[in-house]
């Protein structure tokens, strides 16, 4: 699978945006996603994407990563045409899952986390373009 976008959290998304712009990425898409607790924005050059995550609050999820870790690199996300059969797939090769099914994510498209246990300590999100 190739690699769709790789995810930062971050506590400011306007100051994390504008440092990224600096990298020569420019912003596509920003969406609050309320289900995942954060703000997200989508940057791009050519056809590398960095994915920043600002949280809604400190009991979120990325909140708490970000209480816990500090800013920094959060997941890793992996294209695929089908989530609901990688997933199938990565479980029988004994991932652990932190989605037993895909659920709607950054720009509506599908996704499926798995849990950083089995990644090497890195989060890994699996994305579906085309639904
Ligand atoms: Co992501």
């Amino acid at each position: 699978m190739e690699l769709h976008h790789v995810a930062v959290a971050v506590p400011d998304l306007a100051a994390a945006t504008e440092r990224y712009r600096a990298l020569g990425y420019r912003l596509v898409a920003e969406e609050t996603l309320p289900d995942q607790g954060v703000r997200a924005a989508m940057l791009q050059s050519g056809a590398s994407r960095i994915e920043l995550l600002e949280p809604l609050g400190p009991e979120t999820t990325v909140g708490r990563f970000l209480e816990k870790r500090g800013p920094g690199l959060h997941h890793l996300a992996f294209a695929c045409a089908d989530v609901s059969a990688e997933l199938a797939r990565l479980r029988r090769a004994g991932a652990r899952l932190v989605d037993e099914r895909p659920r709607p994510g950054f720009g509506g498209h599908l996704v499926a986390f798995v849990h950083p246990s089995w990644a090497g300590g890195v989060l890994v999100e699996l994305v579906q373009e085309e639904s």
